[in-house]
This record gives C-alpha cells, sequence and structure tokens, in this order.
C-alpha cells in the first residue's frame, strides 16, 4: 500500500513539475533583429521642485546668499549692527549687500547667522569652501570677520578668521574644516574688527563637489544620476519652464555667465501646492544651463533642454491675455535660436563665446530642443509653429520636441497628437502619473500606435500608489510597462521618470525617485528599476513571445528582449506581478550552434513585498540581487518569484 502511495505521489509531482515546465515556454527568436534601442531610450528628468536644485544637487550650503529673497534678510539672522544696502555693490543683477558695523559696545557682537536649506549638512572631517565677496568701506584699514560652524545645540566647532583687506569689491575664501558631523549645522559670520564692512554673495560649499568643481554639484547625488547610465538629461522642468507667469518662467540666459550676477527667479513651486507652502523656496540660477549642460556631458546623456513657447503654465492662467501674443513671439524663439548657438556655436559667436568663456570651448552637441512643457489647446500648436518654422529654417538638424498635454489620453490628448503630426514635429512628449493598474493595463499601449508619424518620448511617468510612496508596487508596475516602451523602441525613443529628486523635509511632490537630506541619501525601487534598464538597454529589440504573442500580462507576466551587438548579450526583462511563482521554460531560436552546452547566465531580481520601502534610515530593503544559474544550450529554465522583476544576460559571445 505504501509503495503504491508513493508511486501515485512521484507520478503527481513529475506531472506538476512538466506540466509547470510546460505551461510558459517563451521564445526568443535570435534571428529576427529588431529595430534599434536609441541610445536616448532611458534617460534622466531634472526640475527644480522638492529642493532639488538649490538646496539639493546644487551643493551651495548657504540660503539667500546675495540677499536678493523678496524678504531681503530671509534665512539670514543678523545681530548687533548690521544695515541692508543696495547702492553700490559689486553685481548690478544682485543689487543688495550687508554693511557690518560697530555694534556701539565692546561687550556686544556684530555678525549675522544663515540657516541653510534646513539646516547646513556637514560631514566629519570633511572640508568647506567659505567665500565671500567684501571691502572695507570709508576707512581703509583692514578688517576681520570669523567665520563659524555652529551646531543644532548652538556650539561653534571649526572657526577661521578672515581678513578683508580691500576698499574695492575682492572675493576671498577660506577653507573650514569639520572635526565631527553635524546635519543642521549653522554657519555664524561674526566682525571681529570695528568694521564698517559689506559683504556680498556669502556662500559655503563641500570642496568635495562631483568632479571636484567649484560652485559644483552635490557629489552623492550627481553620483547617483551618473551611476543610472543615463541616455539623456532633460532639463530644467516641468512647470518651472513655463513660471506660474511669464515673468517667472525659466529664463535660461538669466542661468549662464558669472555666477554672482544671475538673477535671482521664483520658484513656482514655493507656492504651488497652498498644504504644502515653502516661502523661502527660490532659484538662484546657481546650477543654471551651462551646469546642466556639463552634467549631461559628465554622464555620457544627451542634453535635452526644454524651453518656454510662449505660455504661462495653463493650469494657472486662463486666457489669451496671459501668455505671449502670436504675433510676439520674436523674442521666445530668439531664446531658442541663442540656446542652440550657446550650446554648439562656435567661440567666434556671441553666444558660443558665453560658453566658451564659462570654460568650455568645444560644442556640447546639442541634438533635441523641447518646446514648451505641458501645454494644451489651440494655443500651443500656434505658437509651437513659429518655433518650428526657426528652427528647421537656421538648424535643420536639431530634433524639435513637441507636448501632448498632462494626460496620457482624452480630449486634449486627441486633439494634440494630430495636431503634432500636422507640425511634423520630431518626437511627442507624453506625461502619465497614473495608479499602478495604468501602468499593467498599459504595457501593449504602443503595441498599435502610428508607425509613421513623430516618435514617442515618454517624458513624464511614475506609478502613483495610493499611499504615494515610492513602493516595490510601484516600481514593480513600471518595469513591467517598461517592457512595452522596450517593445517598441521603434517609434518610443526616450523615456524619463519624474520628478527625479525630493529634499525629506521640503517636499512638493512624491514619488520620486531619490530622496535626500543634507547628508545622505536612498536610492527607491524605482530608481533601481530605471538602473536595470539603463545599463542593459542593448542595441536592438529581439521578439520574445509565448504562444506565439508578446507577454503583456498574460498570468501576470511582462516581457521584452534586446540583443547588445557590442557586448554580445541577449538580455531578457522579465516582470511577473502575479503571486505565484513562475516556471519559465526560454528557448533562444537561431543560437542552438553558437551557445556552448553548459553555460552561465546571471539573473538580476528585484523582488520584495509591495508595501516594502527604501529609506534614509533603511536604504537597503529593496535591492537588486544577481545570481549565476546554468543554461543548457540555447534553452533555460528559470523560475521567477512572485511579484519580482527580473533582468536576464545571457552571454553569446563565444
Ligand atoms: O514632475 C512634476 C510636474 O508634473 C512637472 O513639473 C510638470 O510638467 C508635471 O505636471
Amino acid at each position: 500500500m505504501k509503495r503504491i502511495y508513493l508511486f501515485l505521489t512521484m507520478i503527481c509531482l513529475c506531472g506538476g513539475i512538466i506540466a509547470q515546465q510546460n505551461q510558459y515556454e517563451l521564445v526568443v527568436n535570435t534571428k529576427k533583429t529588431g529595430a534599434e534601442i536609441q541610445p536616448t531610450m532611458y534617460g534622466i528628468f531634472f526640475e527644480d521642485i522638492n529642493f532639488g536644485a538649490d538646496g539639493g544637487l546644487y551643493a551651495e550650503l548657504v540660503k539667500n546668499r546675495s540677499f536678493e529673497f523678496p524678504q531681503k534678510l530671509m534665512g539670514w539672522n543678523i545681530f548687533g549692527n548690521v544695515e541692508l544696502r543696495s547702492e553700490g555693490g559689486p553685481f548690478e543683477r544682485n543689487p543688495h549687500y550687508v554693511r557690518l558695523s560697530y555694534s556701539g559696545h565692546a561687550h556686544k557682537h556684530t555678525g549675522l547667522e544663515n540657516e541653510g536649506f534646513r539646516g547646513i549638512g556637514i560631514k566629519k572631517n570633511a572640508t568647506y569652501r567659505f567665500s565671500v565677496w567684501g571691502r572695507t568701506s570709508s576707512s581703509s584699514s583692514p578688517q576681520k570677520i570669523r567665520i563659524e560652524l555652529i551646531d543644532a545645540e548652538n556650539n561653534p566647532f571649526e572657526s577661521k578668521e578672515l581678513e578683508i583687506t580691500s576698499g574695492e569689491w575682492k572675493q576671498y575664501e577660506i577653507i573650514l574644516t569639520s572635526p565631527k558631523e553635524e546635519p543642521k549645522a549653522t554657519l555664524r559670520i561674526f566682525l571681529l574688527s570695528e568694521g564698517p564692512l559689506d559683504l556680498e554673495h556669502i556662500s559655503l560649499f563641500p570642496t568635495d563637489t562631483w568632479k571636484g568643481r567649484k560652485n559644483g554639484l552635490r557629489k552623492d547625488l550627481a553620483e547617483a544620476l551618473s551611476d543610472l547610465n543615463p541616455g539623456l538629461f532633460r532639463f530644467p522642468g516641468g512647470c518651472i519652464i513655463e513660471g506660474t507667469d511669464l515673468e517667472t518662467r525659466y529664463d535660461w540666459k538669466k542661468s549662464v555667465g558669472p555666477v554672482e550676477n544671475r538673477p535671482l527667479n521664483e520658484n513656482r513651486w514655493h507656492y504651488t501646492f497652498a498644504h504644502r507652502l515653502f516661502p523661502d523656496y527660490f532659484q538662484t540660477y546657481g546650477m543654471g544651463f551651462y551646469e546642466l549642460f556639463l552634467l549631461a556631458e559628465d554622464m555620457g546623456a544627451e542634453p535635452l533642454p526644454v524651453v518656454n513657447v510662449g505660455l504661462a503654465c495653463q493650469y494657472q492662467n486662463d486666457g489669451e491675455h496671459c501668455h505671449v501674443p502670436v504675433g510676439e513671439l520674436g523674442d521666445y524663439i530668439q531664446d531658442a535660436l541663442d540656446l542652440i548657438e550657446f550650446a554648439n556655436g562656435s567661440p567666434t559667436t556671441p553666444w558660443g563665446k558665453v560658453r566658451a568663456e564659462m570654460g568650455h570651448p568645444e560644442p556640447f552637441n546639442m541634438k533635441f530642443i523641447g518646446i514648451g512643457n505641458e501645454q494644451w489647446g489651440p494655443e500651443y500648436p500656434v505658437r509651437l509653429e513659429k518655433f518650428i518654422e526657426a528652427i528647421r529654417a537656421q538648424y535643420p538638424e536639431i530634433k524639435i520636441i513637441g507636448s501632448a498635454g498632462p494626460q496620457a489620453e482624452g480630449k486634449d490628448f486627441e486633439y494634440l497628437w494630430p495636431e503634432m503630426k500636422r507640425l511634423k514635429v520630431d518626437l511627442v512628449d507624453e506625461h502619465y502619473y497614473r495608479p499602478p493598474q495604468w501602468f499593467l493595463d498599459n504595457a501593449a499601449r504602443y503595441d498599435s500606435y502610428d508607425r509613421n508619424g513623430p516618435k514617442v518620448f515618454a517624458g513624464e511617468y511614475a506609478s502613483h500608489h495610493t499611499t504615494r510612496a515610492n513602493n516595490f508596487e510601484s516600481a514593480l508596475t513600471e518595469a513591467s510597462f517598461m517592457t512595452g516602451l522596450e517593445r517598441n523602441a521603434d517609434i518610443v525613443h526616450m523615456a524619463t521618470y519624474a520628478p527625479l529628486l525630493a529634499h525629506v523635509d521640503a517636499w512638493q511632490w512624491r514619488p520620486d525617485l531619490i530622496w535626500f537630506d543634507n547628508l545622505r541619501m536612498v536610492r527607491t525601487p524605482n530608481y533601481y528599476v530605471q538602473q536595470l534598464y539603463g545599463h542593459h538597454a542593448g542595441t536592438n529589440v529581439l521578439p520574445i513571445t509565448w504562444n506565439n504573442a508578446p507577454l503583456t500580462g498574460q498570468e501576470g507576466l511582462y516581457a521584452s528582449s534586446v540583443i547588445d551587438k557590442n557586448k554580445k548579450e541577449i538580455i531578457i526583462k522579465l516582470s511577473n506581478v502575479s503571486e505565484e511563482e513562475r516556471a519559465l521554460s526560454i528557448r533562444l531560436d537561431g543560437l542552438e550552434k553558437k551557445m556552448q552546452l553548459h553555460q552561465q547566465v546571471e539573473v538580476i531580481s528585484l523582488s520584495a513585498e509591495m508595501d516594502a520601502v527604501n529609506s534614509l534610515d533603511n536604504p537597503a530593503v529593496v535591492l537588486p540581487q544577481s545570481a549565476y544559474q546554468s543554461m543548457q544550450r540555447n534553452s533555460l529554465q528559470l523560475t521567477v518569484a512572485p511579484n519580482s522583476f527580473n533582468v536576464v544576460i545571457i552571454d553569446y559571445s563565444n
């Protein structure tokens, strides 16, 4: 009896295994090399939202360094005899500065303190460059200040003296070295002599910036961006391109040239959401277009600047009177043309000269330009057309990107796509911030797109869970959706998750790809999805099918595959959003002869509880895990975990 039971059990088990193995027979047709994956396919969207630039990627630690915020001393505490002045400053576009004078008593002090961006993050044993423009006023005798770093308990922990020697405006600098870590320090400046003394553009940077540059970027954040291996870098947004009104649109011309003389701009995100109000959020343009082009170059990404089309943010401005009349777009169009000259022109051209003087005589080789952000209605194409005419006439090689509006479907979207075709833009920017299920339902979105029109730029997207957390579910649904982008690489040429960065103490919008505080940063599960795609983009699409159809959600499975002709790899991206493990048998048709009998295959997997998140305190809850398994000739048996995203890398170089 026992024997019969054992026999039956074995049959059931084997039958089960065979049934499971036969259930999902995926075929990758390696003989059918498909569309080229554009080098721009997986990229980065950057906007100064959530303290993304000032207070974030831009490594300046002093807030309101030029005393130009509307409340001129916002971010500063002054004590003793400090006067705000605006006559005779060194920078015409930033006229305000402070005069420090004798306090009136030997035991009283004059000076000022800066609170930084939610505190100043200081690392142990790190060095910081304090710099200031100063002049001794009226008297010719040198004046002395003491610069201190103060911890959260109000104790100075580093201090240096600096002499201001000249009656003419000059820049002075001194290096501070911190003996300890302090996430929320204050910068204090004491007048040590009698004064008076004038100070302007008071700045503090870590010396250890990205690439060691002065006026540089926060190293850990820039490194995290570069680690994505992005093929595209879109900037400077987002809605800040449009501005709440035209006055406050992002004006790239104000963002270049000497940093001290770049004027302040409002940051619309300071008041966009009344429930997340940040009255101290402004744009110094310290990280301007030059620095952004440079970052793109550092990362090996194609720069994609986007300019205003003559429309202020349409969410906030109803009616033609808020925008530039169509007949008066001249300056705006000239801004776009000048931008191309700034990026690509020879140093003998007026704007090429500006770039060269900033330190980059070689062109940035810009190939793309976006005209308008999230625009809609007839007011958009009528303006866009004028830009297209002018750019095509002068720079026919530049690819122009138009917008499909803020929605991924519906009236505006359906109006704009035919308009974009009519205007023959090269790419159309689509935006979708949608629930996780939308991303699953839309994995086949591009399978039926018109192949004859402009290409697609998925310019802003993110899976928005009801909690708005960067949880694993949002990442997994994005990964699943992205198999559809990849499968349709013949028409989808670019994709950028948005937004990119968020300060944990100063965010307006979530989810975001990378979170940070003053000293730390954390890569979200969504980041790892982007990174896996960015590093394993391949060169051409290969069809991967189950029962002769692409995997777009059958049994919870989504898949795409590519060949990397340079690395000689076949790469399969596979997500399983079901609660069951899936045993897959994957056959690489056409590689029978090229593959060894046994060979190792790398499988990188991301899997976790659906609500799992990475946090600053716990940054490694969801991490890609790499494992190796054996493959027999051209056939791979692979079991994928429930709720997992997997990248299979098969080397066929032998
Ligand atoms: O990414 C945040 C915002 O979302 C962008 O600024 C805007 O383009 C979109 O509405």
